[in-house]
């Protein structure tokens, strides 16, 4: 099987385009490399059945081309991160909704099956949990610009869906949950790597508002796998799925997990919301996954520990820092 990712070297295109290769599979990457890192990548570049491209993918052409190349696409581009969705809402809503209209339209051509990456964002300040597929959403003011991502991958959901009832397009839509793991940056707002750098650097970890909000965290690996098992999965065709951990934990926790397994002597800070974001800017207070349509579909969930995960980045920071 040869599969298209776009967004492919990033985070999470990148371990999939990994796991794919180690498979057998080929692999087409696209990227235009806004929040992804050739870095992610380098180490593919010389292994059978890969090649990539640096465009975008709202690039009508191009992405026709790729999508009929290939048997599967796995649309992950987007612009994410907290930081970059507040700093930047007319890239965000633009390459969110526009690119996956191109990535839908090329597959509608021929009916080939694509995976539209969604996040447990949507669900907003939803506060029934866990969060269930069906659950009503529930979404901040428009005058938010935290909401624009939010509504934008809501949106592509939609589409995604409309593709499937009207073309018979098949599709299948993970929503994400919070998903870590080695090669994530903290620069554009992800919590655990920027909290991990503050610790092998020995500067204070910053927990914003009351560090009392909770998150699940999920390694990239189970997520990967879950998507992956999805994709040989009939049933999961015009279906929305939840994939993430249900391993629950408040950030204040995880900054102390990150100290003791960095044995760092940082101290941990609190920091208002007023001072790391615009004025007005909403936070959840849980997110959970319920993941029994994940399990009842593929029979498995994401369950490396929190321990687990954190050791990974760790000693993925660590063997970056030590090769600059
Ligand atoms: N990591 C998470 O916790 C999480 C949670 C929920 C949803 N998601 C979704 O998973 C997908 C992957 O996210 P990630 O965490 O790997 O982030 P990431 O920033 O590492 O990956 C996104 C990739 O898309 C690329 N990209 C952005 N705009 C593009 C464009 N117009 N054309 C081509 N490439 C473009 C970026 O350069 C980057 O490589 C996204 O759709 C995101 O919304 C991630």
């Amino acid at each position: 099987m040869k599969v298209f990712i776009t967004g492919g070297a990033g985070f999470i295109g990148s371990h999939m385009a990994e796991a794919l290769l180690d498979r057998g599979d080929a692999v087409m990457v696209l990227d235009d490399l806004s929040t992804g890192r050739m870095e992610n990548i380098d180490h593919l570049i010389d292994r059978p059945g890969f090649e990539y491209r640096v465009g975008s993918a709202t690039d009508t052409p191009l992405v026709t081309e790729l999508v009929d190349r290939c048997d599967v696409t796995m649309h992950l581009a987007a612009a994410v991160g907290v930081k970059l969705i507040v700093d930047q809402p007319v890239h965000t809503i633009e390459t969110n909704v526009r690119a996956t209209e191109v990535v839908l339209e090329a597959t509608a051509k021929k009916k080939k099956l694509v995976v539209v990456a969604s996040t447990s964002e949507v669900y907003g300040k939803g506060v029934k949990i866990p969060f269930a597929e069906d659950d009503d959403l529930k979404l901040g003011p428009t005058a938010n610009s935290r909401w624009a991502y939010a509504c934008s991958k809501a949106l592509d959901e939609w589409l995604a869906l409309a593709y499937w009832r009207e073309k018979g397009v098949p599709v299948i839509i993970p929503r994400f949950f919070n998903t870590v793991g080695p090669r994530q940056t903290g620069r554009y707002g992800m919590v655990l790597p920027t909290l991990v750098a503050q610790a092998l650097q020995g500067d204070p970890l910053t927990v914003y508002g009351t560090g009392q909000q909770t998150r699940c965290f999920g390694h990239v690996r189970d997520v990967v796998a879950a998507v992956l098992a999805l994709v040989e999965t009939p049933a999961a065709v015009g279906q929305v799925i939840n994939i993430g951990s249900q391993e629950e934990v408040t950030i204040l926790q995880l900054a102390e997990v990150v100290r003791e397994l960095t044995e760092a002597d940082s101290d941990i800070v609190l920091v208002p919301y007023t001072e790391a974001y615009a004025e007005g800017f909403e936070d959840m207070q849980r997110r959970v996954p319920d993941v029994s349509k994940l399990e009842r579909l593929i029979g498995f969930r994401p369950r490396t520990s929190l321990e687990e995960i954190v050791r990974d980045v760790v000693a993925d920071q660590r063997s970056r820092l030590a090769a600059t």
